[in-house]
């Protein structure tokens, strides 16, 4: 049978929902209600832009939304038609739509680089000759096929490439079709989102946490149960209380962000026993797994997912730089088609980028860069936390975590740690409050100051004095 869109209900121009979600629910509301049935042929999107007289470019998007959750499926000459075998879901247990505009709290971009930045890797140490011979000579192999439409997926010899340093370096088995590219770590979230997660989904977050992770799920209209964190990592005991049912878990297992504590062994299995037994997801956030001083990188908790419950999101951010925008993410084999169709919504990450970092790695100067920024932050983090510690004795304690690019000032005497960073952003100096991480006004008083850009510890020394004027003023 082919349907029409003729005798539907009419299409609101000035309602909030925009056109192609009206057209995408009208199709849903079809399938749910029998009228239209597994096998079926539905319109050409040619033949319905013409007959609702609307942009051929609002029709595609609700036919690759449909085809991205599986309702429907292209079938090249013979058209498009609804998934066989689809199971119709009554629509009042259809979730809402995912994405509603709230607010989100922009993260501070300060105009220049700021000493103790966060989220950035020692931009002086970066092997730019390297880079600039590779970019030249990638950019002089282009070839017309080059510079058509990127693979959606990532380019084919980055995925394994990546599919490779994270067996070696990582311990994490996946084959390249399980590796997804992506723009950075929030675009691996919605692709995750969009394949396995629904609007009012519960999902465990750290407590602190970063705070990114919270705003993105919360927009997509995800509930985020906060759970506590302490020397081993996330309280899966709480959690499991707090919110059993939960379908998923975000968790930075190798340095917990910010508190760069690591998510001990008792703990994985704790978490993946519940993710196994309750069919719910991790999403193990390793966004600098690779930098840890006191002994070798631990075994990312992929390595120990027995049953394919965890996603594991990597980034090119902190081990190249993060204007790369260039992420991952690994997929468990079961789920590579869900992920495949909900990536085309997606176009692809930047082409000539991809070639360049996998040759980057092919040739070998990955693995050496990652080896000695290890060494060179190791030494960095020894002299920024002397020269700290040197002037601001009286007024903090400094964790000194086992990995991680940051460190974590506590505050001595009370103080309020958002307005100590506001003063310090102030005289340009960058600092974020651990306030600003936790839920809750509870929180403990303390600075996090990146020490990646820190060149010596006369330098550390020289940016504590102006910590110290600010304090005891
Ligand atoms: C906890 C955490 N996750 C993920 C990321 C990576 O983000 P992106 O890939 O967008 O640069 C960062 C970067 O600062 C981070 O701190």
């Amino acid at each position: 049978m082919t349907t029409t869109a003729t005798g539907l209900t009419p299409l609101d121009s000035a309602a909030n929902e925009p056109l192609y979600r009206q057209i995408y629910q009208r199709f849903r509301a079809a399938i749910a209600s029998g009228v239209l049935k597994p096998g079926d042929r539905i319109p050409s999107a040619r033949a319905l832009t013409k007959e609702l007289g609307l942009a051929r470019g609002t029709i595609d998007a609700a036919y690759a939304l449909l085809a991205a959750e599986g309702y429907v499926s292209p079938r090249g000459q013979a058209g498009t038609i609804v998934t066989p075998g689809l199971k119709p879901q009554p629509m009042d247990i259809v979730p809402p739509p995912l994405a509603q505009p709230k607010d989100l709290k922009p993260s501070y971009r300060p105009d220049s680089i700021l000493p103790f930045q966060m989220g950035l890797p020692a931009l002086d140490a970066f092997p730019r000759k390297i880079w600039a011979r590779l970019s030249a000579r990638c950019s002089r192999a282009m070839q017309p096929a080059d510079m058509t439409h990127p693979a959606v997926f990532g380019l084919p010899s980055l995925r394994a490439e990546i599919a490779a340093y994270l067996h070696m370096s990582r311990g994490i088995a996946c084959s390249p079709h399980q590796v997804f590219i992506t723009s950075g770590y929030a675009q691996s979230m919605q692709l995750v989102c969009r394949a396995l997660l629904n609007a009012g989904d519960r999902v465990w977050v750290e407590d602190p946490g970063y705070p990114p992770t919270r705003d993105l799920l919360q927009h997509l209209n995800i509930e985020t149960v906060p759970v506590p964190v302490d020397h081993e990592g996330m309280r899966i005991d709480q959690a499991i209380g707090r919110s059993p049912d939960a379908r998923a878990a975000v968790v930075t297992p190798a340095h917990q962000s910010p508190l760069c504590v690591t998510l001990s062994l008792p703990r994985r299995h704790a978490l993946l026993d519940w993710a196994e037994a309750n069919a719910a997801w991790i999403i193990e956030d390793d966004y600098d797994g690779e930098y840890r001083y006191v002994s070798r990188p631990l075994p990312a908790l992929k390595s120990l997912d027995e049953k394919g419950r965890v996603l594991y999101a990597g980034t090119f951010s902190k081990v190249l730089f993060p204007a790369l925008r260039l992420a991952y993410l690994v997929v468990p084999e079961s789920q590579v088609e869900r992920f495949e169709q909900s990536a085309h919504l997606f176009s692809g990450s930047p082409q000539l980028t991809q070639t360049i970092v996998s040759a980057f790695i092919s040739e070998g100067h990955f693995a050496r860069h990652i080896q000695r920024m290890r060494r060179l932050y190791g030494e960095r983090r020894s002299m920024t936390i002397a020269g700290l510690q040197n002037v601001l004795e009286k007024h903090v304690s400094i964790d000194s975590p086992p990995g991680g690019m940051h460190l974590i000032l506590r505050l001595r005497h009370p103080c309020d740690d958002r307005r100590l960073v506001a003063r310090m952003r102030e005289c340009g100096l960058y600092g974020e409050a651990l306030s600003d991480w936790t839920t809750g006004d509870d929180g403990a008083s303390a600075v996090l100051l990146n020490f990646t850009n820190i060149d010596s510890q006369a330098t550390a020394e020289m940016l504590a004095r102006r910590i110290l004027s600010l304090l005891e003023s």
